[in-house]
């Protein structure tokens, strides 16, 4: 593997969750892989998870890792091509990839959507800038609009949890006071289309998701009607991706919030969510506390998926 930006680079799905267990059962197995190489993980945007789990997969790969926070400590960058840099950005990302690729071996990269163009959102300008310009692996640590890494440690834990062989997933929409990007939602749709389970998104309307991640899933307005039955139940907020209100709030419904008696109609499903979550917006305390949630063990399932694709980058470079 060379680059990760998305559920097709990982080829066949169901192999790619069986390496991941795998991995899980001993993630030291691999640590000869990274030896005197450099992985360096370039953060746009403020990170827990991300940065200490890609980190961690790293070290475990025998990697030495740096962190660079793009806003506490370099040098203000400049992303568009063709201005006249007299503000206050002292460096072009033109200059700034190729000499970050000059101390290292693979790079993950974490940007957000600006909400300010959809259309260079969508077109991931930074991430493919990275690809264009180091000469160097690099993989998504969550750009513009994809988080494939938590996306697959999603699917890890689905699989790991899973008390049915083709268990229905619920991906719904829930309140925030924030306009976030489609990023998770994206990717988790992507790896649910590719994966055996019965896939429904929900949310009102029109905060529908771009068709390429949709795809052939069912969709409905009708919350309750989608939890019915569920076995997953994966909650996350997103701004509208519609024109004219892209990355904009265009509901704050308190009544699509995870509460006990939304969980009631599932078919004692299990909670998840990618964390950072806003209690009392997306989810009850109840319901985040209790037994069916899974918001802990997948985060710990970022490490694994992590760990996976950097070993496949390394295998690629040996
Ligand atoms: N889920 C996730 O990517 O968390 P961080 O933003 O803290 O990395």
């Amino acid at each position: 593997m060379r680059y990760y930006t998305g559920v097709k680079d990982l080829g066949n799905l169901q192999e790619a969750v069986k390496e991941a267990l795998e991995i899980k059962k001993n993630r030291f197995a691999y640590k000869h892989l990274g030896e005197n190489k450099t992985l360096l993980m370039v953060f746009f945007n403020n990170s827990l998870r991300t940065r200490l789990s890609t980190q961690k997969a790293g070290m475990n790969l025998g990697m030495n890792t740096i962190v660079l926070d793009v806003n506490q400590g370099a040098w203000k960058l400049e992303t568009e091509r063709g201005v006249i840099m007299d503000g206050d950005k002292s460096e072009h990302l033109l200059e700034a990839i190729p000499v970050m690729s000059q101390f290292c071996d693979v790079i993950g990269i974490r940007s957000f959507a600006t909400f300010e163009n959809k259309q260079n959102d969508y077109e991931e300008t930074i991430v493919n800038q990275f690809i264009k310009y180091s000469g160097k692996p690099v993989f998504s640590m969550e750009t513009a609009t994809c988080h494939p890494l938590q996306a697959f440690a999603d699917l890890i834990t689905i699989e790991e949890y899973k008390k049915v062989k083709r268990p229905k997933v619920v991906l719904t929409w829930a309140p925030h006071c924030r306009a976030l990007p489609q990023a998770v939602p994206n990717s988790f749709a992507d790896f649910m289309n590719e994966a055996d389970v019965d896939f429904v998104i929900t949310h009102p309307e029109g905060y529908e998701l771009c068709e390429k991640f949709v795809r052939n899933a069912k969709v409905t307005y009708n919350q309750d009607e989608a939890l019915a039955g569920a076995d997953f139940v994966y909650a996350k907020n997103w701004s509208a991706y519609r024109d004219p209100n892209y990355g904009k709030i265009i509901s704050k419904d308190p009544s699509w919030t995870i509460t006990t008696e939304k969980m009631a109609l599932t078919n004692n499903g299990y909670f998840m969510h990618c964390l950072p979550v806003r209690r009392g917006l997306i989810v009850t305390d109840d319901v985040i506390e209790g037994p069916n949630s899974l918001v802990i063990p997948e985060a710990g399932n970022r490490e694994i998926s992590a760990q996976t694709v950097i070993k496949r980058i390394l295998e690629d470079l040996q």
